[in-house]
């Protein structure tokens, strides 16, 4: 079965459009909104040749999840580093509230947007008046659908994290190994196991689960894996807003329904996001499954490596997540924000994948991590993005 999503047609190129908008920055950004230096030092906002600061509008969708608030937060330090006056604002999830939002910051003086939508087709309106007015717009982390007016995209590889996240549960299920090869000593099955996706109006999602399922299908077609819900395709699986609450009803519904409320075995769940994921577990836990993976709780993935999570992966009870490293995220749509400021084409690594049923918009694809229990140490809290006792307690500063 092929479920990949309409929006696959391909393209190159990318047309400067906002060449009125950057000639107008470049006028008045001075030397500190460009300098990689400025952002290393610290330096204040940048004076403009009439004295006036180049406001960049940040809206980010939601503070219920941890790592939003983390992607706006570095978004604005880089960017005020670099020299600029940063709007951050987050929109709880509410498509009118982010509209509003954006409006807000365009009749104030915004003269560059970085935009995280809630919904990738709701933003429309905004983007023509940006368009019109020659302001650029980085879609960041999630695209913008059906407008012209989206001049670049800093993301991560989103197919590859469905693949990862596949490939996590695989190995959860011993079928495969690390690097994703097929072991020798593989259970015959059948395994059940059930399916997550994110919100259908997230682009990022069908490629999650386009990656996810192109890597699972082999094994279902074996009949290795039985998907006992029947329950497949992305409509079915999907959780609007993302919602912990949604998917642990969801859950709830098929254990009733499928599992004899709990009594009959299921191995693993595919799960697209970290507080998904802790919505499957309190349905699992809740149905006497558990309460750790030494004790039958299926497997569970994740994504955002999230401080809860991450306790919960050190306690085996959830086993693993996708790392999206946000520092590196948010320095990358602060160098895109100075180079169009500069009237450049940002740095690109991708000009073909992300269609956005208008044009493919240029983009730049960081990659992601797969961290299990034993990559905790090595790698969430080596490389400073959690300490160990924020581990520990599952809270971050
Ligand atoms: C992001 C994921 C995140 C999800 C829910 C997606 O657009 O790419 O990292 O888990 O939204 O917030």
């Amino acid at each position: 079965m092929n479920i990949r999503h309409p929006f696959g047609k391909r393209a190159t190129g990318f047309a400067a459009v906002f060449a009125a908008a950057a000639l107008t920055l470049t006028a008045c950004s001075g030397g500190g909104a460009g300098a990689g230096g400025a952002a290393e030092s610290g330096a204040a906002p940048a004076p403009a040749g009439d004295g006036e600061v180049i406001k960049v509008g940040v809206a980010m969708p939601t503070q219920t999840s941890e790592r939003w608030i983390a992607d706006g937060e570095a978004v604005k330090k880089g960017l005020e580093e670099a020299g600029f006056e940063v709007d951050l604002q987050f929109a709880n999830d509410d498509i009118p509230t982010q509209t509003q939002q954006v409006d807000q910051m365009i009749t104030s003086g915004a003269k560059v947007l970085v935009i995280a939508a809630i919904d990738g087709t709701a933003l429309s309106s905004q983007l023509d008046t940006a368009g019109a007015a020659g302001i650029p717009v980085v879609s960041y982390d999630r695209l913008i659908r059906d407008n012209e007016n989206v001049s670049h995209y800093v993301s991560f590889d989103n197919y590859k994290v469905g693949v990862a996240q596949a490939n996590a549960l695989l190995v959860g299920l011993g079928l495969v190994d690390k690097d994703g090869n097929e072991k020798a000593d593989a259970p015959k099955g059948p395994l059940n196991i059930e399916l997550f996706a994110g919100s259908l109006d997230d682009n990022n999602s069908h490629f999650f689960y386009d990656g996810a399922f192109d890597t699972l299908n082999p094994f279902i077609e074996k009949g290795v894996l039985v998907v006992k819900s029947g329950q497949t395709t992305i409509d079915q699986v999907a959780t609007l807003r993302w919602s912990q609450e949604a998917a642990q009803k969801r859950m709830e519904d098929i254990l009733t329904s499928n599992y004899g409320g709990g009594s009959e075995p299921l191995a693993g769940v595919l799960s697209p996001y970290d507080g998904i994921s802790r919505g499957i577990i309190t349905a699992l836990q809740g149905a006497g499954y558990g309460p750790g993976l030494d004790k039958g709780l299926p497997v569970v993935t994740g994504q955002d490596a999230e401080i809860a999570s991450v306790k919960l992966i050190n306690d085996g009870i959830q086993q693993s997540t996708i790392f999206k490293d946000t520092r590196t995220l948010a320095k990358q749509a602060v160098k895109a924000v100075e180079a169009l400021g500069k009237g450049k084409e940002p740095e690109v690594n991708d000009s073909t994948t992300y269609d956005n049923g208008v044009k493919v918009v240029p983009s730049y694809l960081l990659d992601v991590q797969t961290i299990y229990k034993e990559d905790i140490e090595p790698i969430i809290i080596g490389s400073g993005y959690y300490t160990a006792e924020e581990v520990a307690a599952g809270l971050a500063e």
